[in-house]
């Protein structure tokens, strides 16, 4: 049995490998994705550490000259997917979205450099150090203002959880007047139920036609565009990335660099400061337009152990949102809180259970020393797989998978965490 889904899992991997670079699921995404890969890139480490290398190296091919690493890139043009490059017109190297997604390979690549005894693929994760540093500086220039400390997303795309409740307040001041028809790809892959809404699709249009009339200029987005929230997801993923960095720069003797990093892991300290909303006592996410916390308990919330973020008082708050939403649901972490009534439990980033996210929440409990929860963590994270195959995501009260089926990350994060030993 667990040698057949091992198997499985690795199969996922090999066919959705489209030569260097792995797509998240045939159909509903038929191009690479930024934090797609890296998670991807754990599991190929399981069984083949220089192509795990390999997805890396191909994800920083579309970086930016100013350092910025696109969200998409479009090495052809594919019909199944919309907004495709022809709507975008962004790119350097590689035609390419114009926005990003959460930072999670300089994380990846030194769990990488201290798994792998190859040399040869050592010295090319050590050759990546410059391109993530440049990234995580692209971060700092544009997305990490000093008034607030946290990474500041112009699209609820870049933070990867799309239609989180945590955008809908900001969301609403988008114009859509201006957006003219188009045609959803995404409803002829996967139930609409599961899926964004029309008036979600609407606002994601409108921001990338808003960025794309800038001529992708991140300066003037970062300042005048119509969405700026400050993210917890991303914040707590660039702070714990940029320790990782900092561990990085000494191992691979670029230590004239952790000065700066420093400087950063400051910042972003301030910024988990500006996300902590007393009223609901939570991390969350908050508009810097209007200041108002979103006040949320989401899966996002928890990655502040991941970062090991907040104060013993901040930590026991969170502690009671934990107890309170792990009675609440058979599987957890709920992407959003099953007691508020923006809970959805099949529809994408409003209640269903994402294993990467599960991943990140469950490293940082377990170096905290939460390990009853970190092995709750993992062990509904197997269930859910054992259950109902390699999904998307899952049901936190059935398991039922969502979204796109036979899915890398999905698959990934079986073979690098919670397949493993089961
Ligand atoms: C989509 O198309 O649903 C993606 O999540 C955008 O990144």
């Amino acid at each position: 049995m667990q040698q057949g889904i091992d198997q499985a899992a690795r199969h996922i991997l090999e066919t959705n490998d489209k030569g260097g670079f792995t797509v998240p699921t045939s159909g509903l995404y038929p191009y690479q994705w930024n934090w797609d890969s890296v998670f991807v890139a754990l599991g190929f480490a399981q069984f083949d550490p220089a192509r795990a290398c390999r997805e890396i190296e191909t994800l920083f091919e579309a970086q930016w000259d100013d350092g910025f690493v696109p969200h998409i890139i479009f090495r052809r043009d594919d019909p199944d997917y919309f907004p495709g490059p022809s709507f975008w017109q962004a790119g350097a190297k590689l035609p390419s979205s114009g926005i990003t997604q959460p930072p999670v390979a300089a994380t990846a690549i030194r769990m990488l450099r201290d798994t792998t005894a190859d040399t040869a693929v050592r010295e090319r994760i050590d050759a990546l150090f410059k391109p993530v540093l440049e990234w995580h500086r692209w971060f700092m220039r544009y997305r990490v203002p000093e008034s607030c400390g946290a990474v500041v997303i112009t699209h609820p795309w870049e933070s990867g959880r799309d239609n989180s409740p945590e955008w809908d307040a900001a969301a609403a001041n988008i114009d859509v007047s201006q957006v003219g028809p188009y045609t959803r790809r995404d409803l002829a892959h996967a139930d609409a139920d599961m899926r964004p809404t029309k008036l979600d699709y609407d606002r994601y249009v409108a921001l990338v036609e808003f960025g794309r009339d800038t001529g992708w200029d991140h300066g003037a987005i970062a300042t005048g565009g119509p969405f700026r929230v400050a993210d917890v997801g991303m914040t707590m993923i660039l702070l714990r990335a940029m320790r990782d960095l900092i561990a990085l720069a000494e191992a691979t003797g670029h230590s004239d660099d952790i000065d700066e990093l420093e400087s950063y892991v400051v910042r972003l300290n301030r910024g988990v400061e500006y996300l902590w909303n007393a009223e609901s006592d939570t991390f969350c996410s908050r508009d810097t337009i209007t200041g108002a916390h979103s006040g949320f308990v989401t899966s996002a919330s928890f990655l502040y152990a991941y970062a090991d973020a907040g104060t013993p008082e901040q930590r026991a708050k969170m502690a009671a949102h934990w107890h309170r939403i792990s009675s609440r649901v058979e599987y957890m972490v709920p992407s959003h809180d099953p007691d508020d009534v923006l809970f959805d439990h099949r529809r994408y980033w409003r209640g269903p259970v994402w294993i990467v996210v599960n991943y990140m929440i469950a490293i940082g409990f377990r170096e905290q020393g939460l390990d009853d929860w970190a092995d709750r963590v993992r062990s509904d994270s197997q269930r859910m797989i054992r259950e109902h195959g390699f999904s998307e995501a899952f049901s936190p009260l059935d398991a039922g998978g969502t979204g796109g089926t036979n899915f890398s990350w999905t698959a990934a994060m079986w073979l690098a965490w919670c397949g493993q030993g089961s």
